[in-house]
């Protein structure tokens, strides 16, 4: 049952539709005055009324019935009862009905939606910066999916540009095969960073980075072979990052996929009278829209960003079909998005509209925490390695006997890696600190997954929820019913707004809410009815709060 929906459609009030007014319905965070209400000042303006008269107005038509009990007006607010009984045996069945499937729609089938997120750079180390792109976009890909729709996650790999000329020419002096495949990812930083030092010596070597650059986009056999080993190397090791974080793709089409795929793009520039020159360059300009134009081929002929994710654009358009086209990206590159879309725009393609840039803020590692070596980056590996290293210590010492202490140790390390990143409105600057982040109190993952492994502890002691007859629910019962019940909701406006902390919010209040109730009420010693509707309870928190981890990404434990 949608109470939401039940309620507007009984309300029919002329000049406001139905799926509007469901927007308009609240759940109050108080549920002593009403399980739901309709603020009216969000009707003033349509009513052309005050909020008071209107709620007055609407609370002496609305007509009562089995399912919403009461209505009435308070200070502007139209304030409903549910039939709290209904609410709570169709929840609590349907909850333990559906398990892992429960939350789960069919709201997305036949629409398909492209998520470009994580998108690292080859050679480059994977740090702590690609977090936020990388958990985001992954639980943005679950929830979608878990609605129903057709997910394509895209890994728009950065491979290609003047630094492979650099790789290689580092390479050949400074390295070898089998250097580059003992050190990976480490000895490629270790040349990279060499060359540019010997760079500011020896400009000579900057040519030559270009030249082996040039010989990579002609197909010369050697030296994409060498760029394929670093593609190789760098692939193998962000995978084992993605493989405990739980992030997979569908598509590693990175920039150099698109190399033969501009060509036509900068033909239909030009045919549309899109294209100008300037001081050799050829852009497009978008100073209508306040903007600085944007950059389609350098002087020499050479494509750009810009170019590249034009032609991207185009063929997931052409390959998929999207009906939506997302890119989790910082929001530094805020800029580079307007512009490419309005370029998409001006070309007359209709379906600029649904490319989205999702931005989010930056992660900043708390001074002090660990060092970043002479200035360089704060590796996500080892970010991810320290904090389950800390996981473990806490288990050491809080439950030493623990059967499974290493797993365990990685789900919650890992898990509250994941949370701390997933916890804030995306936008935000974060500031990752390694105690916050693995506290047992507070807003943290520890918390939530602790309260699984409670529950299991529950339903381990007292065995199974058995059939009931409803006893009458008391405030702590019905405040978690009123949580659970909330969860469809929930994942749907974390699509709708592309905001996965509201996924991370949610478990949060569920978690609280359930240890309130654990706390005032008892379940082992009280008769078999109450017994059982609080052992159902307890079943359908575990299933919710291990359905909402499970769209971050986030593995729970029977145990901690
Ligand atoms: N590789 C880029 C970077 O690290 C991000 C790419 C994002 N995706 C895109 N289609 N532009 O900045």
């Amino acid at each position: 049952m949608n109470y939401k929906e039940y309620i507007a459609g009984k309300l029919n009030i002329d000049g406001v539709d139905k799926d509007t007014l469901i927007t308009f319905i609240e759940i109050p965070p108080n549920t002593d005055m009403g399980d739901f209400a309709l603020p009216c000042f969000k009707l003033s303006k349509i009513l052309r009324s005050s909020p008071i008269q209107i709620a007055e107005n609407l609370a002496s038509s609305f007509e009562c019935d089995g399912t919403v009990k009461e209505c009435t007006a308070v200070n502007g607010y139209l304030n409903f009862k549910i039939n709290r009984d209904d609410f709570a045996i169709t929840l609590l069945s349907e909850i333990l009905d559906k398990g892992d499937l429960y939350g789960s729609d069919k709201i997305g089938e036949g629409k398909t939606v492209c998520i470009d997120y994580s998108s690292i750079n080859i050679a480059k180390p994977f740090h702590i910066g690609h977090l936020s792109t990388t958990v985001i976009g992954s639980a943005l890909c679950k929830i979608f999916r878990f609605l129903g729709y057709k997910v394509v996650g895209i890994n728009h790999l950065g491979d290609y540009g003047t630094q492979f000329g650099k790789l290689i020419v580092a390479f050949k002096l400074w390295s070898s095969e089998q250097a580059v495949k003992e050190g990976r990812l480490k000895e490629l930083t270790r040349i990279y960073v060499k060359f540019h030092d010997q760079a500011k010596l020896n400009p000579k070597l900057d040519d030559e980075a270009r030249h082996y650059f040039k010989l990579i986009e002609d197909g010369d056999e050697e030296s994409n072979k060498l760029f394929e080993l670093f593609k190789k190397i760098t692939l193998e090791e962000v995978d084992k990052i993605y493989k405990l974080l739980n992030v997979s793709f569908d598509s590693y089409a990175g920039e150099s996929f698109y190399n033969d795929k501009m060509a036509p793009i900068v033909e239909e520039l030009k045919e549309k009278n899109l294209l100008k020159e300037s001081d050799g360059a050829s852009i497009v300009d978008l100073e209508e829209y306040d903007m600085p134009p944007c950059l389609i081929l350098k002087s020499d002929g050479s494509s750009l960003y810009a170019t590249r994710d034009i032609a991207a654009a185009v063929y997931r358009k052409n390959t998929y079909n999207f009906d939506k086209n997302l890119y989790v990206v910082a929001y530094q590159q805020n800029l580079h998005f307007k512009q490419f879309f309005k370029v998409l725009e001006l070309m007359g393609k209709e379906w600029a509209k649904d490319c989205i840039h999702v931005a989010y803020g930056m992660v900043s590692l708390e001074s002090g925490s660990m060092s970043t070596r002479q200035g360089k980056v704060v590796l996500l590996e080892d970010v991810i390695a320290k904090t389950i290293e800390k996981a473990y210590k806490v288990i050491e010492e809080k439950n030493p006997d623990l059967k499974d202490k290493e797993r365990t140790a990685r789900a919650v390390g890992t898990g509250a890696v994941i949370f701390g990143a997933l916890c804030n409105n995306k936008i935000k600057d974060i500031v990752f600190s390694y105690d916050r982040v693995l506290s047992f109190e507070g807003e943290t993952c520890p918390y939530v997954q602790y309260t699984v492994a409670r529950c299991n502890s529950i339903l381990n002691k007292c065995g199974e929820p058995d059939k009931y007859q409803l006893p009458s629910i008391n405030a702590d019962e019905y405040a978690v019913l009123n949580e659970l019940g909330r969860f469809k909701e929930v994942v749907k406006s974390a699509a709708d707004k592309y905001e996965p902390s509201l996924v991370t919010r949610y478990a949060l209040d569920l978690a609280s809410a359930f240890n309130k109730f654990y706390f005032t009420c008892k379940i082992a010693g009280e008769e078999q009815n109450i017994r059982n509707f609080r052992l159902s309870i307890t079943k359908a928190v575990k299933t919710v709060l291990t359905n909402a981890l499970g769209l971050l990404g986030i593995e729970t434990v029977e145990e901690m």
